[in-house]
């Protein structure tokens, strides 16, 4: 089956093509420059930037792909959640072109689409080694631990209850002085730094659910910093300062995962999304499946942050297992809970 798909849920424009499970084409054009300068993403240059975009990286993976649309069986789209102005343009873009060649259409949850990446490995999906499992989505947007008990079968856990934990990194790293986004930045600077230097609160990891708070870690590290500005003067500060938050971010995320996989009595555990880049995150959630006989699967990075692949994967998946359509009459879904 070959499958092309659209995303632009936020400030990527990614066109991908996929046949019988392999990524024959990836294209994505990222706007983090652009959003840079203003600190965060500006929708209506979100928009702009994905319509002057979208037909260039169409070109980019139809050509990279060796095939012409007129070869397709399907085409998906993102169809939430995410910026209503960023969605429409490439669902929309996604229905003219399904109608346009007379194909099936199918809209994709952006969420599904994460949870299922870690299954990706090597430009091909292998769903043939699926098993239950745990399953962390951690994002600039949004921060949820899900139960995937089989294929296209899941049940979100506990979401975050404020902040998502790649906005805590963006918004700490920002009351340090660093750059937009500030994760990846902190996450470089904190390589060198010492996690145990500065205390800060490990938000809800005592407690049993399975839901997140980042909020009070945000406002912990404003007063720090309040009582505390010459740290982050000198360069051995600032990198303790990144590795202290890093640390304290990162011990919430894998302790409730690891709970939450013992609890719902499954042998392996995914990760994905944009956080998952995250190379403390990479590191002692791979020690702490090691240490609880856990099989963990990582989504790999290039996949982690937004992407059509992952969209025309699970777009395939769906048309393989449930043959769903989505009648071009629909609209974008906004906020589209998963599951
Ligand atoms: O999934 P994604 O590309 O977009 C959303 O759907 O939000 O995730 C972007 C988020 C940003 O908050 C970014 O700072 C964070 O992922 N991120 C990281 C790292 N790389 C990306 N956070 C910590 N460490 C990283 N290495
Ligand atoms: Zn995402």
């Amino acid at each position: 089956m070959l499958i092309a798909a659209i995303e632009t849920s936020c400030d990527e424009t990614s066109v991908a093509v996929v046949r019988d499970g392999k990524i024959l084409a990836n294209a994505v054009s990222s706007q983090i420059k652009l959003h840079a300068q203003y600190g965060g993403v500006v929708p209506e240059l979100a928009t702009r930037e994905h319509l002057r975009n979208l037909l260039p990286a169409a070109r980019e993976a139809f050509s990279r792909a060796g095939v012409a649309p007129a070869d397709l069986d399907a085409v998906a789209a993102t169809q939430g959640p995410g910026l209503p102005p960023s969605l429409m343009i490439g669902f929309q873009a996604g229905q003219a072109f399904a109608y346009a060649l007379q194909r099936p259409f199918i809209g994709i949850n952006h969420h599904e689409a994460h949870l299922y990446s870690p299954w990706i490995a090597g430009g091909a999906a292998d769903f043939t080694a699926f098993e239950p499992n745990i399953s962390l989505i951690v994002s600039g947007g949004h921060t949820m631990l899900v139960h995937v008990a089989g294929e296209l079968s899941h049940r979100v856990l506990g979401a975050t209850l404020d902040d998502a934990a790649g906005e805590c990194f963006d918004k700490t790293a920002k009351l340090m002085g660093l750059p937009y986004p500030g994760g990846p930045e902190l996450d470089r600077l904190a390589q060198l730094g010492n996690p145990g230097a500065f205390a800060f609160p490990r938000p809800m990891l005592k407690d049993a659910h399975d839901d997140f708070s980042f909020s009070g870690l945000k406002t912990a590290v404003r007063y720090f910093l309040r009582d505390h500005p010459a740290v982050i003067q000198t360069e051995k500060g600032l990198r303790d300062l990144c590795a202290s938050v890093q640390a304290a971010i990162v011990e919430v995320l894998v302790q409730k995962t690891i709970r939450a996989a013992r609890r719902c009595d499954v042998n392996c555990v995914t990760a994905s999304g944009g956080v998952t880049c995250n190379s403390a995150l990479r590191r002692d959630l791979a020690a702490a499946c090691r240490e609880n006989h856990l099989t963990l699967r990582l989504a790999e990075k290039t996949l982690c942050t937004d992407n059509a692949a992952m969209i025309a994967i699970l777009a395939e998946r769906k048309l393989l297992i449930q043959s769903p359509v989505t009648p071009l009459t629909e609209e974008i879904r906004a906020s589209w809970p998963l599951g």
